[in-house]
């Protein structure tokens, strides 16, 4: 992804550290943060510098080989980096490749995220084919590159469609409690010049209705053997809405998504975080400082399952590096 003129994936392995844009400051500040240990690759993903299922794999593999080079346990090692997260199968994905792949450790890590970003590539060429000029998309949370090691998942297809002179406009759900949508999706169509628009949560539904939407395009955290997805929290209702008003609702995943051992949905780890995400908000003061900001009543008690999952039945096709799978 090009930032500030400069090319970047979402993590790398410098210098013998860990390196990955941090997520939790964008849009309103770019900084790289980076680690020397696998304690601190753990918390990194636990407390989202990086996030999104293909980038947490990344995060995962680099933290194996930063383990293997400074003697930490391999085992141990895995064991802790596969508890950072638990929805998203791209970390064991990553993890297990680690283990299983020839070659010196950040070689072994770095022919992994190449393959990712080339996987990614590949939903974007395949998914740009089903989009036409002028077509209308809304899309939840960040499935764009920072949440990849690049191009993106469901934000793939609408970067490619813009490079053949296609002109999209994306719908972008704000996407509550960590506002991903609002904070990095909004953020990477403007950093790559493709319309969009900002909306609530609460307006998907209305704008679904309305006719407005030609097609939903997403991410995916997990996809079960029975094609069940599971993805951001507020993606299921978005699928049943689009159903309901005969609208394509789009997976776009690759095949380090797929969960061939989870029979279905029911088997899907969703993961909790706690509750200061949802009575808290986080972001830019008018004063130009970071600030956090109490909405509900201190103490407030609050539930915050940070994924859904989405049935099969409701998905008109997912979008692979192979093509797209009815
Ligand atoms: O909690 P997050 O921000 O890691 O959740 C991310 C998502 O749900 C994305 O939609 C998913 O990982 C697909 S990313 C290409």
């Amino acid at each position: 992804m090009r930032i500030r003129g400069r090319e970047y994936r979402s993590v790398w392995m410098e210098d013998g550290r860990v390196c990955m844009i941090d997520q939790r400051l964008i849009p309103h500040d770019f900084k790289i943060a980076s680690y020397s240990s696998v304690d601190r690759v753990c918390e990194a993903i636990s407390t989202m510098v990086v996030r999104g299922a293909p980038a947490i794999g990344a995060a995962g593999i680099y933290g194996m080989a930063l383990a293997e080079l400074t003697g930490e346990d391999l085992e141990d090692a895995y064991k802790r980096l596969f508890t950072t997260r638990p929805t998203a199968h791209d970390l064991k994905d990553a993890l297990d490749y680690y283990l299983n792949s020839e070659g010196g450790p950040v070689e072994r890590a770095d022919r992994y995220c190449d393959e990712s970003a080339e996987r990614c590539r590949m939903i974007g060429v395949h998914g740009a084919e089903m989009l036409d000029d002028g077509m209308k998309i809304l899309t939840h949370c960040n499935a764009g590159a920072l949440a990849c090691v690049d191009w993106g998942t469901a934000l793939a297809p609408m970067r490619v469609a813009r490079d053949r002179g296609k002109d999209v406009h994306v719908w972008v759900d704000e996407t509550r409690p960590r506002c991903q949508g609002a904070r990095l999706t909004a953020w990477e169509l403007k950093e790559e010049g493709i319309s969009h628009k900002l909306l609530s949560d609460n307006a998907a539904g209305y704008l679904l209705a309305s006719g407005a939407v030609d097609m939903v395009i997403v991410g995916a955290d997990r996809i079960a053997a029975n094609g069940d997805v599971a993805n951001k929290i507020g993606t299921l209702e978005k699928a049943v809405l689009a159903k309901e008003y005969g609208i394509p609702f789009y997976v776009a995943a690759p095949s380090s998504t797929f969960d061939p051992d989870c029979p279905s949905g029911e088997d899907i780890p969703i993961e909790e975080r706690g509750d200061d995400e949802v009575t808290h908000m986080f972001g830019m003061g008018e004063n130009g400082v970071f600030t956090r900001v109490r909405v509900a009543y201190e103490g407030c008690p609050a539930f915050n399952p940070a994924f859904d999952v989405t049935p099969a039945r409701y998905v008109t096709g997912v979008i692979t590096e192979e093509g797209t799978r009815k």
